[in-house]
């Protein structure tokens, strides 16, 4: 272990402690002046620590600066596998996944940013992306998968994301079909999944999975404010999070023609059973939506009685709130 990993290791375990510089240098075996300059460093780095002379470092307990000596520390064996790169800014990670790969990048990768200044959504939306607020990163699979096994990625994506969150905390989060994650009816989460395809043999080079948690209250945007939630548990770091999505992940790519993961889609949609509106060529089409089926796509049964699966993620899908289905009149839209 280096010196920042071994200070780090003691700082966890002696947060909120004031410990001499004399001590760790003593302790590591090292000088006092290389203690100050791997502190100073870590300080650098994001970490929370005060130093006050005679007292020595004090290392504050709620420091949740993301970092990949953490995140592997978390990781299974498998997961550890994945290359990590996790950077301050940058505009987008799955922009940084691309450039990346372009430039040669071959190992399977987790990209990491603090922030986001371009961060991009689903049908050329933005994510809202602020400093230490959220968890921003973007998975690279180099894989030859058939298109549709790779639709299923972004299936799989949104039940690594719940499973992750419902193994560490007590919440239990809900699938809006087709990636996107609610909690108490608030987007927390959302997933741009990203090929670059070989449109002849009809499969992937490679395959990009964005994914955006809001782990922190922020100051969200007007055009998001009312929908947008934040996964809020203090315990939870976003590293520990980060590791057990890389997890899940792990888990679920190992065999994507699989489908057993469906069966926790279905578990955790918050929308069969629901009335819905959607848009299909510029027409809106109203129905319930009757179940999940084995790669993802949504059966929905029309008003007029007909039955429809809905396979394509350009389709936006608006749920019907109680009120209106009582008295069709006012909206909830959980778009
Ligand atoms: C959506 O809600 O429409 C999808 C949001 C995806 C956001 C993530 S954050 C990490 C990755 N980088 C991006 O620019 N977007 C994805």
């Amino acid at each position: 272990m280096s010196l920042r990993e071994d200070l780090l290791a003691f700082f966890e375990e002696h947060s909120e402690e004031y410990i001499s510089g004399q001590t760790l240098a003593q302790s590591f075996g090292v000088s006092r002046n290389s203690v100050w300059k791997a502190v100073n460093k870590l300080k650098q780095d994001g970490y929370n620590i005060s130093s006050v002379s005679n007292r020595g470092y004090k290392f504050y307990a709620d420091n949740d600066v993301l970092s990949s000596d953490k995140i592997y520390g978390y990781m299974t064996e498998k997961a550890k596998q994945l290359k990590l790169v996790i950077l301050k800014t940058t505009d987008s990670t799955n922009n940084e996944a691309k450039r990346m790969t372009a430039q040669g990048l071959t190992e399977n990768s987790l990209i990491i940013a603090n922030e986001q200044t371009a961060g991009r959504g689903r049908l050329g939306r933005s994510f809202y992306s602020p400093n230490d607020k959220g968890i921003y990163m973007s998975f690279v699979y180099h894989t030859e998968l058939d298109i549709t096994d790779a639709v299923s990625v972004t299936t799989a994506a949104a039940v690594a994301v719940v499973r992750a969150i419902v193994k560490n905390t007590d919440k239990r989060p809900q699938i809006k079909w087709v990636n996107d994650v609610y909690l108490d009816n608030r987007k927390i989460c959302g997933i741009l999944t990203e090929a670059v395809s070989d449109f002849e043999s009809g499969t992937t080079h490679n395959i990009i999975i964005g994914i955006g948690i809001n782990m922190m209250y922020s100051d969200f945007p007007d055009d998001i404010k009312d929908r947008a939630g934040v996964l809020n548990v203090k315990e939870l770091s976003r590293n520990r999070l980060i590791a057990a999505v890389a997890d899940e992940m792990m888990t679920l790519t190992d065999d994507l023609r699989n489908h057993s993961y469906i069966d926790d889609y279905r578990r955790y949609s918050m929308i069969i059973g629901k009335r819905i509106d959607f848009y299909k060529n510029n027409i809106k089409c109203t129905g319930t939506a009757k179940d999940i089926d084995e790669n993802g796509g949504l059966i929905v049964m029309l008003d007029n009685g007909s039955i429809e699966t809905l396979t394509s993620g350009e389709i936006t899908i608006r749920l019907k709130a109680e009120s209106e289905i009582a008295a069709q009149s006012s909206e909830l839209n959980l778009e």
